[in-house]
């Protein structure tokens, strides 16, 4: 029944669309929200609505083309679910995608900058460097080969001239990540007002990446690679 079918993900798809509205991450109907459910179907935010009306019930349930399963009244799926359909394509450990756009974050892909330096230990073991996607126009295909081989490597990334996506195994974990992520943003900006990063050696890079077990984290890391 429309409502109730998978009652306590449409509540954590809510909590996180209110955090996103309110930390300031999603002006007007920005961002978008989606999770994959055990059957391989997807619950999504809607289209077109701020993240702060977003309740249970305005939660589209889709199958894996973007068909409408359940849906109340009018509500569509987010425009933008072709990308979060190409992550989950690509990776069968993604679970849950958030897409917003966080001001200090969506400023670096504004800019083109990658957040790729390796200074704060919690973003080393958690995201690593954050790319820069190439420019699609969003709700297009573009967004989806612009993204693609960024995923093989990277949980959170930047879209170029329009804001950040994170993925997780959960949707906390996709949260999180974006949170990490903006953070991450905040402090690289005021790190470059006080005159530059002191990053890490390449010794203690690996000493984190390599805890990363330890914690329990799950997804890809750039790590190695980037400095390999
Ligand atoms: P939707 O309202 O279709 O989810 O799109 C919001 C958005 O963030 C566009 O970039």
């Amino acid at each position: 029944m429309i409502g109730l079918v998978y009652m306590e993900l449409r509540q954590q798809i809510c909590d996180i669309c209110q955090k996103m509205w309110q930390l300031g991450w999603a002006a007007a109907n920005d961002g978008n929200v989606s999770v994959k459910l055990p059957d391989g179907t997807f619950l999504t935010t809607p289209t077109g609505m701020s993240k702060s009306f977003v309740t249970p019930e305005k939660i589209v349930h889709i199958d894996s083309n973007a068909e409408i399963i359940d849906g109340f009244g009018e509500y569509r799926p987010s425009s933008e679910i072709k990308m979060h359909l190409k992550c989950y394509e690509e990776r069968d450990d993604i679970g849950a995608v958030v897409h917003a756009h966080p001001p200090f974050a969506t400023g670096y892909a504004a800019a083109g900058k990658p957040l790729d330096e390796y200074c704060m230990i919690e973003t080393v073991l958690e995201i690593g460097s954050v790319p820069v996607t190439p420019y699609g126009t969003p709700s297009t295909d573009e967004v989806c080969e612009a993204i693609a081989p960024y995923l093989d490597e990277h949980d959170a990334m930047l879209l170029k001239n329009h804001g950040a996506l994170a993925v997780g195994v959960d949707l906390v974990t996709a949260y999180y990540r974006m949170e990490t992520l903006e953070h991450f943003a905040k402090v690289s900006l005021i790190t470059h007002l006080l005159g530059g990063a002191e990053e890490l050696n390449r010794a203690d890079i690996d000493r984190l990446v390599d805890m990363r077990s330890r914690y329990g984290l799950t997804g890809k890391h750039p790590g190695y690679k980037k400095y390999s």
